[in-house]
């Protein structure tokens, strides 16, 4: 039996809302990871910060990988366009949440790339309180 036209619109209604709900919960429970430990680390943190991790985004690292001096090198002045990988050439999906829905919604992808990008570009990882900026900037482009 197939399903009449309707009926597939409003699962497709239901289904795409709730695909979205679910990213939004992954990444609170990410961010939330980042705050339990920028609070450990530091008992005064109040907070992350869109322009804090604006300004980590944006800021020429010394120290760095030459080829990476910045987050930007590889994903672009405008995380909402493709960027583009400085070593290897191979093409970015967008960093931006907004045109890409599904960033930072996997832990594991999630740490992966912060311990490795933040290396190449800073010359050391990122800390919590750094990560937790970084996405909150990226969950408002
Ligand atoms: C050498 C190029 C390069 C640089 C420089 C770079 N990145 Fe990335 N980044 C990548 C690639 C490649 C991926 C994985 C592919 C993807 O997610 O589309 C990625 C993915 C990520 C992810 C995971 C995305 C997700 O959806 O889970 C985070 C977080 C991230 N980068 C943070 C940063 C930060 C912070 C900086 C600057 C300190 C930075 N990146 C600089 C290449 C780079």
């Amino acid at each position: 039996m197939t399903l009449p036209r309707i009926a597939l619109a409003a699962v497709a209604a239901i289904a795409i809302p709730l695909a979205a709900m679910a990213a939004d919960a992954d990444r609170s429970a990410i961010l939330k990871r980042y705050a339990d430990l920028a609070r450990a680390a530091d008992s005064g943190f109040a907070g992350f910060s869109a322009a804090r991790g604006e300004t980590l985004y944006r800021t020429t690292w010394a120290g760095s990988d030459a080829r990476t001096p910045s987050c930007m090198s590889c994903h672009t002045s405008d995380p909402k366009q493709p960027g583009r990988n400085a070593k290897t050439g191979r093409p970015i999906d967008p960093a931006a949440v907004s045109v890409n829905p599904q960033r930072y919604t996997d832990l594991t992808e999630v740490e992966k790339h912060f311990a490795r990008d933040c290396k190449s570009v800073l010359g050391r990882d990122c800390t919590p309180q750094e990560r937790g900026d970084y996405l909150t900037f990226m969950i408002g482009q």
